[in-house]
């Protein structure tokens, strides 16, 4: 190593000595090299160069969605049973299997919505998001707070947030479009019941809960499956705030949940959520009045009850945000064995879309820097080089065979731990349809209902806040939605504008939507 110790008496103290990334050291970190001390530049300037042109790409760009965030470490502790039953008959995969079984994880939570550094107290779903180091390569659990979704189909996700994001020329995030957009869009009723009253904005991360939102399967070890919804519940409670706590928590902060749970953990506070599973057989339960691959519904927990499959505890803060949260790469596709898709079609359409953007936002070897990287199982691969590629897979070793199949050497395929075949047997034609039993409003009315009182009131104000400022036809269509999700809700929202339901008994269901019997009972009384 050169000795850079450095000369003169203002310079001596213990510091370690400042270097460019090539390990020269910087003798002047105030001073371009000139041609005399007034200039000209010179362009063989390359400690200036080097440090401007870093500095100029310090920004990757920020998430599509998602944007503000943070990210915490801890540790996922799995209960091994629920009652006498071992959680093995469910799923095979490891990390649930006995008891005390821990595996490390990395949490990121955020908004929507808003860019990088957008206030954390808007009212927006939150994400959820948990990356388990297991011993068998990642898995990704990539959820919200709402239990919910505003659409059902992937293909029109890009719409549904063109319509929530800022407008394209103003940059405001305009009531019209969003409502313009919802009005249109019957499947979003019972999303928006939750985001438009008090559990819309949360009050901080530490009591917030997390859901999955979409159906996933869990796969035994005889190759049997069940659909599967995950839960997390906040051990501190869950807490919310209404648009005035937020004002006066804005006023003075804008990062007050990252600000929070940062700060609690370095106060060894230790946040900490119990995971939650709802099971059900795999299969397409005609018995009930929504489908089962449905991320606008829920499964009621009086048939499906919620059983608890672990806990998480999160007690390191990340050593540098840019490398651990704004590098952090989660996705639905991330699963391991045991666990594994549904064909709920927003879940495949999301599978597609993380990896894709991760190779655009963060660069096609996003998987070798060390927070995304499978801490705990070993990875080998024949995928080789692209862009700032540094892992070198199977360094040293002779023959250098990075393709398989190969009789000269090289990786070879692992055993299926069952038979490959699994799930139910499907058949159909090539089709562009809904799924049966849509069922956008009952849901939405037994929220509305489970409310309390307080909780509706603030949900009627904000509805009416902001429909305010709508035009009359996008006023009248959510009125008439409303109506359909509950009598009491419709009235209050539209007496709040001035619509009554004779104003709106004339208009028609929308072609993008099927009516139950209970909704055409309802439409009926408008009249
Ligand atoms: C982030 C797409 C639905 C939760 C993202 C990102 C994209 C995306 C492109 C940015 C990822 C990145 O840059 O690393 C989609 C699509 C969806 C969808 C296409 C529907 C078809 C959902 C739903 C949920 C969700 C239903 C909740 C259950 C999240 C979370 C993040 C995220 C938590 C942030 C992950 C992080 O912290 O890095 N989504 N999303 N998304 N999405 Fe989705």
């Amino acid at each position: 190593m050169t000795d850079v110790a450095s000369k003169g008496p203002d310079r001596d103290d213990d510091r370690r000595i400042l270097t460019n990334r090539q390990g020269h050291p910087v003798y002047d970190n105030q001073n371009q090299r000139t041609v005399g001390a007034r200039g000209p530049a010179t362009l063989e300037n390359y400690q200036f160069l080097e440090k401007i042109s870093h500095f100029d790409r310090e920004r990757i760009p920020e998430r599509v969605v998602h944007a503000r965030g943070t990210t915490a470490f801890g540790f996922f502790e799995s209960y091994g049973t629920w009652g006498d039953e071992p959680i093995s008959r469910y799923t095979r995969a490891k990390l649930f299997q006995e008891k005390g079984r821990r595996t490390e994880v990395a949490t990121r939570f955020s908004t929507v919505i808003g860019g990088r550094d957008s206030s954390e107290v808007a009212r927006d779903p939150r994400g959820f998001a948990v990356k388990f180091y297991t011993e068998d390569g990642n898995w990704d659990l990539v959820g919200n707070n709402l239990a919910v979704f505003f659409i059902r189909d992937a293909i029109k996700f890009p719409d549904v947030i063109h319509a929530l994001k800022p407008d394209p020329v103003t940059f405001r995030q305009e009531p019209n479009r969003i409502f313009d957009f919802m009005s249109q869009t019957p499947e979003c009723m019972h999303m928006l019941i939750n985001l438009f009253s008090p559990r819309g904005i949360p009050a901080d991360y530490r009591h917030m809960q997390g859901f999955g939102v979409n159906t996933y399967k869990w796969v035994n070890a005889e190759g049997e499956t069940h659909l599967v919804k995950y839960h997390w519940m906040p051990k501190a409670g869950v807490r919310s705030m209404t648009e005035a706590d937020a004002a006066a928590v804005q006023a003075g902060e804008l990062g007050h949940a990252t600000k929070d749970l940062f700060e609690s953990i370095e106060r060894g506070e230790y946040p900490e959520w119990e995971l939650r599973v709802q099971l059900m057989s795999d299969d397409e339960h005609p018995e009930l009045d929504f489908d089962p691959l449905d991320d606008t519904k829920v499964w009621p927990e009086n048939e499906f009850p919620a059983k608890p499959v672990g806990r998480m505890v999160l007690d390191r803060n990340v050593g540098n945000f840019f490398a651990e949260n704004e590098q952090i790469a989660f996705g639905t596709g991330v699963l391991v064995d045991g666990l594994d898709f549904s064909d709920d079609k927003m879940l495949i359409g999301r599978t597609f879309s993380y990896s894709d953007t991760q190779r655009y936002r963060v660069g096609p070897n996003y998987l070798q820097l060390p927070v995304n990287q499978a801490k705990s199982a070993e990875v080998r691969t024949n995928q080789r080089d692209g862009l700032m590629a540094y892992y070198q897979d199977q360094a040293g070793e002779s023959p250098h065979v990075n393709y398989e199949p190969s009789i000269t050497g090289g990786l070879r395929e692992a055993r299926y731990p069952t038979p490959d075949e699994q799930g139910p047997e499907i058949t159909g034609r090539l089709t562009r349809k809904r799924i049966p039993r849509t069922n956008d409003y009952t849901q939405a009315g037994q929220r509305y209902l489970l409310m309390e009182q307080w909780e509706r009131d603030d949900l009627v104000d904000n509805f009416v806040t902001l429909l305010s400022q709508c035009d009359r036809a996008v006023q009248e269509r959510m009125v008439w939605h409303f109506l359909l999700v509950e009598d009491d809700l419709g009235l209050r929202v539209g007496k709040g504008l001035g619509i009554s339901p004779q104003d709106v008994s004339g208009l028609q269901p929308l072609e993008s939507q099927d009516l139950t019997e209970e909704d055409q009972k309802r439409l009926a009384a408008l009249g």
